[in-house]
């Protein structure tokens, strides 16, 4: 197991090309996508909406362009998602779900507008609160994602998220969900969607992420974990999400993160891994991909940017590894 060998602290310019992280092309490229009204896939993924939002917000936040997206509009199509319920829908007139409700939150903890909220809507962030918590089964603990009642530790995670950005974490029975995942928990020392599941890594980011705002991260093998969380790494520097899988760039996010919270990221060779997120840049216009020569979109942007800010490229402001969210942010909200 290699340290973590960062890509040196000079500037970007100094950078050998195959280092170098496009930002401006970037910063276009998410900017464009709500100007492609006229593209087919604009509208495929319209059930996105707001996640891409948070998404493409995040992103331009860690690559140091916070305003490149208009505030005023970005804060209006939030509230257009917002139902009287307290839940919010991927886009206006969409059922309200719980992964929608955590984007939004997230969108306006980032906005630092949770004030503007309950003046436009009043109650507001009590009321989101009252709708995330209606969503938690009080026998198991764990939580649906919407009022049809699929269960995944995913929705666990998100409401514990959002929650506590909102500083409403009492709304909930904290110690029943700790419970619940200390259930998804499996001998390898992941965790899986549901008892019994298999380990994957986007659901440990989940787990270990609930348990880090749950303040029980004493309830994780550390050593265990973090020796499964790198084996994830393959010999072109890119992290799959379980054994057997192919690379993929959002899971440079799902494992490192955990990794991080378990102070155990110098277990990965951040060269080699910064190396192939970098491949995965369209170099002329801008986002990134899964993996080198593929299509890119905002979901593999957002999480190959967090990673690269977790391997302290230089240039990116600190993403906060429990959140997926600027660390300035998650700062201002938790207070601490
Ligand atoms: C893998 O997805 C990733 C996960 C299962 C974790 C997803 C977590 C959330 C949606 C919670 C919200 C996240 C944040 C950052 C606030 P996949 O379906 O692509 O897995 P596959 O690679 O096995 O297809
Ligand atoms: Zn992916």
């Amino acid at each position: 197991m290699a340290l973590v060998s960062g890509p040196g602290r000079g500037g970007m310019s100094d950078m050998p090309v195959e280092m170098r992280l496009f930002v401006d092309k970037h910063v276009r490229y998410i900017q464009s996508l709500d100007t492609r009204k006229d593209e087919l896939e604009y509208w495929l993924t319209e059930h996105l909406r707001l996640n891409g939002l948070y998404w493409g917000l995040t992103a331009l936040h860690l690559l140091g362009h916070p305003d490149a997206l208009p505030r005023d509009e970005v804060l209006e199509f939030v509230l257009s998602c917002l139902h009287d319920n307290g839940g919010f829908g991927a886009a206006p007139g969409h059922d309200a779900h719980m992964l929608y409700t955590v984007s939004g939150v997230q969108i306006l903890a980032t906005l630092d507008a949770f004030d503007e909220l309950d003046r436009r809507v009043p109650g507001g962030r009590q009321k989101i609160g009252q709708f995330i918590a209606g969503l938690q089964d009080p026998e198991t603990g764990t939580f649906a994602g919407d009022e049809w009642g699929e269960r995944d530790t995913r929705f666990l995670y998100g409401a514990l998220n959002a929650l506590s950005l909102m500083k409403l974490l009492h709304l909930v029975n904290v110690d029943k969900a700790v419970e619940h995942i200390q259930s998804c928990a499996n001998f390898d020392g992941g965790y899986g969607t549901s008892p019994g599941a298999e380990s994957h890594s986007g659901q440990i980011f989940t787990c270990v992420s609930a348990l880090t705002i749950a303040g029980r991260l004493d309830l994780v093998d550390h050593d265990k974990l973090g020796a499964w969380l790198s084996e994830r790494q393959l010999k072109n520097g890119g992290l799959n999400g379980r054994p057997e899988k192919k690379e993929d760039v959002c899971y440079s996010w799902w494992v490192m993160s955990s990794l991080a919270n378990l102070k155990r990221l110098h277990w990965i060779d951040g060269r080699k891994l910064t190396e192939f997120i970098l491949q995965c840049q369209d170099p002329e216009l801008g986002g990134l991909a899964d993996r080198p020569g593929d299509m890119v979109d905002v979901f593999h942007t957002v999480f190959g940017i967090a990673g690269l800010s977790l391997l302290k490229y230089p240039g990116l402001a600190e993403v906060d590894p429990t959140y997926c969210m600027p660390r300035e942010v998650t700062r201002r909200c938790l207070g601490k």
